[in-house]
Parts: C-alpha cells; structure tokens; sequence
C-alpha cells in the first residue's frame, strides 16, 4: 500500500454481548462497511474498528442466569458477534473487545491522562440507575428509565467523577467551530440546546458492579461502561501509542440516535480531559421499527439478517436498509416491503438490464463487447438517445453535483445515491425500449447501429457496477465479471469513470441472472420460518480444533461430532483428499483474509479460497503441494467459487492456519490421502 495514501478510520458502535446482532445492529455495519468500500476506491487507506462491549451489570447477570463465569459466557458471545459480521462479507479490520488486555491499558492509561489534568476527583453518589442503557437517569426511586421505558434501581455508591461540568464551554466552542462535528443537523440542535442546559459531573467508576475494568490502585473500583467502552475507538487503533498509527482522531463514529449523546458530549470531553484529539465527526442514523417500535429483544420484534441473507442475499439487505430510508432518519422493517423491493429494482430493475444486455450481446455479437461506431454514421434523433445516456452517466458519476451519485455518496445520503442510480438504470431501459435493438437485429444493414446501442448499454452497466458497488459489492463485482472486466472493481476509483473507456472485442460472460425472481409469499414465509427456528450457533465455543479444513476466515466449515464420540472408517472414507499443486494464488479484493488459488489435483485444476492471505504471500505458495479436500460441494466466498478445501493446521490461540504438506518425498499430484 503506498504510503502516501491518505487515513481514513471509521467505526461502528461497540456492541453489547447480552444480546445477538439483529437488524438494527447490521444497518450501522453495513454503512461502515459501504463508506469503507467508498473510501477505499477514492484511494483511502482506510481502517474500520467494529467490536463488543462486554462489561457492566448487565453481563454480570446474563452470565449469572446462564450458570457461566462472566468471561466465558461473553467470549462465546463475542465470537457469535465476529462469526456474524465475517459471514455476511462484513468483518472489521479491528474487532475490538472491551475484555482484552490492550484496550483496559488504553482506559487505565485514558484516566491517569485525566486525572493528572485534575478532571478526576472522589466522591458519592446516589440516584436511579438504568441497568439497560447503562446510564444514571434523572427520575424518582420508581420511576422507569425515561429512554427505553424499563424500571431504574437506586444506587449509592463511593465513585470518582469526572468534571463534566468544566466542558460545557470547551464543547460548545468545539461544536461552534467545527460545524460538522454532530450529523444529521437535527441532532447537532438536540445536543447543543443539552449542553447549552448546563452540564453535571459524571461519575466514571462503581464500587456496586464487579465485572469492569479495574481502576488501578483502587480497587474495588471498575471504570463505568461507557467511560471503558467509548475507549475502544482508540485502543483499536494503538491506545497509548495511536500516534504511530495514524489513524486517530477518526473520521467518523456511525452510532444510533439513542447513544449520540454519550459520543458528542462525554466523549470530546474525556478526550479534551487528556489533551488527546477530538473525532472529526459523529453521525447519528435513526432506528428500524418493527410495528412501529425499536427493535429489540426484550419486545420480542426483532428480525435477525440471516434468514434474509439466507433467502435473498446479502446485497439485497444491503440495498434495502440503505435505499429504504434517508441516512439519518427513521425507517419500517417489514418483510413484504424487503421482498417488493428486491423483485421491483433488483430483480426487474438491475438484474433485468444486465441480463438483456448481456443476452443480446451473446445472441447478436457472438459475446463480444461490440465496436460503438462513429457517431455521425447515424441519424441526428438516434444520435441525440445515444447523447442523453452519455451525459446522465456521466453526471452520474461526479461528485460535485447533488444529482451525482457520488456526491450523495460523499455525502452519506445514500438513499439518494441509490435513487440516482436506479433512476439511471431506468433510462438505459428505456433507451433499449425506444432504440428496439431486437428489431435493428433483423436489419443486417442496421448492424452498426445495434452494435453502438448495445455498446451503450453495456458501457452504462460498467458505470452503474462501479458506482454501486460500495453498496451492493457482490452484485457488482459478478456484474463487473459478466462485462469481461479481469481488473479488481473494488479498486476502481469512481471518479474516474470515462465514457467510452469500456474496450469493444470484450469478451463477456455468459449471462447469468444477477437477482432471481422470486414468489413474494414463499419468500416472506421461508424468511419467518428461518426466524422462528431456535437460534443456531454458528461461533465455535471451544478453543480452535487442532487440524482445521480452511475455507473463509480460517473457520471450521463442519460441524464437527464431539470430542469423544468416535467416527467409523466409512465415514472418513467419505471425504475424498488428494494432494494438489498451487498453480496460481492471488488476493481477493475486500475479503483480506481470503486468497484465491488454483490448484492442479491431478485430473483437473480447480479454483479454491481459502482464508490465509493473513499468513501466507500468494507469490510464495505458487508451485506448493497441499492437501486438498476434493469432494466437498461447491459453494461461493465472498462472491467467488470455490470448489474444494486446503487442509491446515489451526495454531495458537488465534488458529493460525499452517498448511498441510509434504516437504520430504516427492508426491504425486492427485494422489489419495487415506
Ligand atoms: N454498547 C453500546 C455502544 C457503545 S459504543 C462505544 C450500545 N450497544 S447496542 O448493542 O445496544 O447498540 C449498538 C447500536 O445499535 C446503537 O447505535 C443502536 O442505536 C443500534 N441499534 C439498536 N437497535 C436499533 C434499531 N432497531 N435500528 C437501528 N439501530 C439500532 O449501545
């Protein structure tokens, strides 16, 4: 990576571990990881910082009820969280848990900053507590928790606080001077009108819970969870040492309208405390409601993103909570609306285009990309179809006017980034509909003229691949595939798109549709009855197996039987391993973990991925035999196939992958391991 490339660090909230992901939760990563793809095409080095938030009274009791120490229960919750977010193409670069070692260092080391600043004093305090959203509240012993409505419990406790009280000048200057500090505006208003109000000390230690962060030296105190939690940005990058990083201060913490003040009002205040920088921004994105409520566990209307991922596919989730609501405000979950969406822009709308495209090129052009001819060889009203879809790509494509699609990008309005580009996709439609290329088809002498309206439509589609992929990274990478395109979309900067720059003799793909269609009722039904099953796990809870078969992320694709239940000779004789010859080996854009190779087993060469690109240079394995796994069915990684297993051991407690081989005698390619 050059190293001039410019910093770009961006999280997600820090996840509590009494609860798994729901949609809710899935909507702030995905936006992280759209504006991380965006970035990462606009030439930034970026980082994403996504984690959990395992301390707090709240733990303590889950894992009480569960019969489990704390520690365990909130590592198998840790691992259903990371499993999740690698599942769904989403992982983070930094996965940070509020229990590892690195990040109390950061918070002891955050509080010593402040305390040596003289923003740390002791005392006691009394008052209702929310044990949900780990928050004093400011209500009668009683009364319910004015935020999420469940009761408080009175807590007197010996704490040190934190003068709050010291920043309301600091912040409101802060706020003053740095404008796009607090998104959307509404909010920045919410919070400026809360500070200008008058602030109080906070108290950032408990003697009444036990399992937090110790605050060294006096002990039984424990750092308050949000003073340890909202530490996590920062020990993900470095903690004591993010100079050496770089990536401090961050560019920007998505977080849920709930939990903004915590990110705008304490946070730059601990931070302003210790002298450390300040966050460029904070945005807040609203709620999806289920019958009109937040989601959540305690009402019971929560929906999971499997079964949907599971039915419709990730990019259709994707698609769905980003174009269904503007950033920033509210929106309705409902599966009928998900599976309208999907058949109406996806299916009819994306899938439908790239599919006649593609069709008609195979059909009329033998599946080369045709030559777009010279303009002035056509009447002036064809001319002026073929200009008008030029000038709305082109459009399309900047990023300094409202109607660009990058310019929404830029702007993380991508409801209207997305509205721009479906509503380009329609016009080259209807451009196909008014030039009727299967007409022209039947004319030999209008050859010319088809081949400049299919060139036109599939240079459209290689604008609308790249300008969506931040969002739909799947669809458009196979999109990106089908118009013959062997570069990495991920890396294709979109500001660059250039008319014309599409090479006629492209071979593409054969068609294959992007979005099946699909019977709404069946789908809606297949999606609630995934939901209702008991929820699977999908997180190995006992430390790595020592042999591992590795396909995406390291993970253990099987299920394996228990430790001490023995498997007859017939059931191994099932899995058929031969060894192999890497032939090729290369790097998969947005999957860091994965690399894809070819290896040579004998009687054919076949494409696998596996999740060792952290371990191992792609250059170094060419030529290397392995153990291969051959008869495992084909499945897709990251959108790419892969069609067998290379075998490893896992070691460590990180299961680093060491592949199988064999360095003393010569083998023969495709030979039997039994
Ligand atoms: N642990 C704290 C965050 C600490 S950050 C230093 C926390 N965790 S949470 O798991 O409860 O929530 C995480 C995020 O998910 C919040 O930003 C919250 O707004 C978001 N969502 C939870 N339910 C949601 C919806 N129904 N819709 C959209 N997002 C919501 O708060």
């Amino acid at each position: 990576m050059p190293a001039n490339k410019p910093k770009f660090y961006l999280t997600t909230p820090i996840y509590y571990t009494n609860g798994l992901p729901h949609i809710g939760h899935t909507y702030s990563t995905i936006v992280c990881d759209t504006i991380r793809r965006y970035k990462r095409m606009r030439g930034y080095d970026v980082a994403m910082t996504t984690g959990t938030d395992e301390h707090g009274v709240n733990v303590e009791r889950a894992a009480k009820k569960a019969g489990v120490p704390e520690s365990e229960f909130v590592a198998k919750m840790a691992a259903e969280w990371k499993v999740l977010w690698d599942e769904l193409g989403i992982p983070s670069d930094e996965f940070i848990r509020t229990t590892d070692l690195k990040h109390a260092h950061t918070v002891q080391w955050l509080f010593k900053l402040c305390r040596e600043n003289g923003f740390v004093y002791p005392g006691h305090y009394t008052g209702q507590y929310c044990i949900y959203d780990n928050a004093y509240v400011d209500v009668k012993p009683g009364e319910n928790c004015p935020d999420c409505g469940r009761p408080t419990e009175t807590v007197t406790e010996a704490n040190y606080f934190f003068k709050l009280s010291a920043f309301q000048k600091p912040l409101l200057n802060w706020y003053a001077k740095h404008p796009e500090f607090i998104q959307p505006e509404s909010r920045r208003n919410e919070i400026l009108s809360f500070v200008e109000g008058g602030l109080r000390d906070l108290s950032i230690t408990r003697t009444s819970v036990r399992w937090g962060i110790p605050v060294p030296g006096e002990e039984p105190h424990v750092f308050y969870v949000w003073f340890d939690a909202l530490t996590a940005y920062l020990s993900a990058v470095g903690g004591p040492n993010y100079e050496k990083q770089g990536y401090w201060p961050a560019d920007v913490h998505i977080v849920g309208k709930d939990i903004i003040r915590f990110h705008t009002v304490y946070w730059p205040a601990f931070l302003m405390a210790a002298g450390l920088p300040i966050p460029k921004q904070v945005w807040a994105h609203g709620w999806f409601l289920m019958d009109a409520a937040k989601m959540s566990k305690s009402k019971g209307n929560v929906v999971t993103p499997r079964p949907i991922v599971g039915v419709l596919g990730m990019d259709a989730l994707r698609y769905y909570l980003l174009r269904e609501t503007v950033f920033g405000q509210d929106g309705n979950f409902s599966y009928d609306t998900l599976v309208t969406r999907y058949n109406s822009d996806l299916a009819n709308g994306l899938g439908n285009l790239a599919s006649r495209t593609t069709a008609m090129i195979e059909k009329y052009f033998g599946g080369s990309v045709p030559n777009p001819s010279d303009a002035t060889k056509f009447t002036s009203d064809d001319e002026n179809l073929d200009q008008q879809v030029r000038l709305r790509a082109d459009v399309l494509a900047r990023d300094e006017t409202p109607m660009g699609a990058l310019y929404r990008l830029e702007e993380l309005d991508f409801s209207r980034a997305l509205e721009a580009i479906w509503s380009f996709i329609s016009s080259v439609d209807m451009y196909l509909t008014s030039t009727q290329p299967w007409v022209l088809a039947e004319d030999p002498t209008k050859k010319e003229r088809l081949g400049r309206v299919l060139y036109t439509a599939a240079e459209s589609l290689r604008f609308i691949a790249v300008l969506a992929y931040p969002v739909l990274p799947q669809t458009a990478e196979k999109l990106w595939k089908q118009l013959g395109q062997n570069t990495a979309i991920g890396s294709q900067n979109p500001s660059g798109l250039t008319w014309g720059s599409l090479k006629p003799g492209t071979k593409i793909e054969k068609p294959q549709p992007l979005f099946p269609r699909i019977e709404k009722a069946e789908a809606i039904e297949r999606m609630e009855s995934m939901e209702n099953e008991p929820q699977k796990q999908s997180a190995p809870v006992t430390p790595a197996t020592p042999a591992t078969m590795l396909t995406a992320g390291g993970a253990a694709a099987a299920t394996a039987p228990a430790a001490n239940e023995k498997i007859g000779i017939e059931d191994f004789a099932k899995v058929e391993m031969r060894v192999g010859q890497i032939k090729t080996a290369e790097r998969i854009v947005g999957a860091d973990k994965l690399l894809k190779l070819t290896v040579d087993i004998g009687t054919e060469i076949r494409q696998i991925c596996a999740g060792i690109a952290q371990y191992y240079e792609p250059e170094k394995l060419i030529g290397r035999k392995v153990a291969v796994v051959v008869n495992l069915a084909p499945r897709k990684l990251r959108g790419v196939e892969s069609n067998g297993m290379i075998v490893a051991a896992s070691v460590g407690p990180e299961g680093r992958p060491v592949l199988a081989g064999f360095p003393d005698e010569d083998v023969e390619i495709g030979a039997r391991l039994k």
